[in-house]
């Protein structure tokens, strides 16, 4: 199902990716990738930060809708004006991440709405920084697990059958780890142990979907290093691992999620670390990451942001 990605011939969304040039009048016709033309696109965690630069990727990419949604509505109602463009379709929802009436209720109603849901994005998430004794249970630790873990496996539960049902077009699941779930890390243990189980469960996922007959359903995982939304802000970026711009990042995680790739690392170091990790023995591997990479105090001055889902004061 999953057809090449066409080629190019100017700069644009994901344009290095697709390599070839061509030229200028058959550009628009031509640029929009088969998962992406006239798609239907569902994005969580759309009203700031990657999830506003993946929704503005559907609507370049030829999306004919998409459904931003958030718990901050206003701010996904400020992102939506930004993308409003004849011919597609964009709606805000808002909806509360860590509630799965609330999840399962407004993917019911996305596809009543559109007939299908042909790209998901699962991008919102939180994070609390401090050492694990200092998370309130249900404020931190229960509030967390449930929207960075939960609620994609809640969400991606309602809308895959109907994609798995759907064979006439390529669909695309993208799932927003971190490289957090790749290694351990002070003062996010929290976060580290969402991102973890989520990589798990997506990676798990899209083997299923391939052995069992439904390839045209790929599954993405990205996981980035820190990236400067404002969600760790204060943090320090290790040896080697400069932060992002959410710009940088997304636009690897959307040429994966497009190219079908299991699983994105940015930048290189990750995997180098994921390497490293796995060949030497654990206090080796704890005298790299902290001492030389300086990995383990990178999250010492974190600041963050006030989220809407940590209710702590
Ligand atoms: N920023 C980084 O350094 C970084 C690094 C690795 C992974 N990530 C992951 O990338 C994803 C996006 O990160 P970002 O930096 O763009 O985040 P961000 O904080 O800028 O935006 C997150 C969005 O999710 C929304 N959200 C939070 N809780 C919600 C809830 N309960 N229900 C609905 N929406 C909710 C927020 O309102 C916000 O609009 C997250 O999953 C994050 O864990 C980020």
């Amino acid at each position: 199902m999953q057809g090449p990605n066409p080629p190019t011939s100017r700069p644009g969304p994901g344009w290095r990716e697709y390599g070839a040039v061509m030229d200028e009048q058959s550009f628009d016709a031509r640029r929009m990738h088969p998962a992406l033309a006239g798609a239907v696109v569902l994005v969580t965690g759309a009203g700031r930060g990657m999830g506003a630069i993946y929704a503005r990727r559907a609507v370049e990419g030829g999306a004919r809708a998409v459904s931003l949604w958030d718990v901050d509505d206003d701010a996904a109602r400020r992102v939506a004006g930004s993308l409003a463009r004849v011919g597609v379709e964009i709606e805000v929802r808002r909806v509360d991440l860590g509630d799965r009436d609330d999840v399962v209720g407004a993917a019911r109603e996305v596809v009543e709405r559109f007939g299908r849901v042909d790209v998901l994005v699962n991008n919102a998430g939180v994070v609390r920084g401090a050492p694990f004794w200092e998370h309130d249970p249900v404020a931190d630790i229960e509030a967390t697990m449930r929207v960075n873990t939960l609620a994609p496996m809640w969400l991606t539960r309602a809308v895959l059958p109907s994609m798995m049902a759907d064979t006439t077009r390529p669909k695309r699941i993208l799932n927003i780890a971190s490289a957090a779930g790749t290694l351990a890390n002070p003062n996010m243990s929290v976060y580290a142990a969402s991102k973890w189980a989520l990589i798990g469960w997506s990676e798990s996922l899209r083997l299923e979907l391939s052995r069992l007959g439904h390839g045209h359903v790929a599954v993405t995982t990205f996981c980035p290093s820190y990236v400067s939304t404002g969600m760790f802000a204060g943090a320090r970026g290790p040896l080697l691992t400069p932060i992002m711009t959410p710009e940088t990042a997304a636009a690897a995680a959307w040429s994966g999620m497009l190219r079908g790739a299991p699983l994105v690392l940015r930048p290189w170091t990750v995997k180098l670390a994921m390497a490293l990790r796995g060949v030497l023995p654990v206090r080796w591997w704890d005298a790299v990451a902290g001492k030389v990479f300086k990995v383990y105090s990178s999250m010492d001055e974190w600041t963050g942001r006030r989220d809407p889902a940590l209710t702590r004061d």
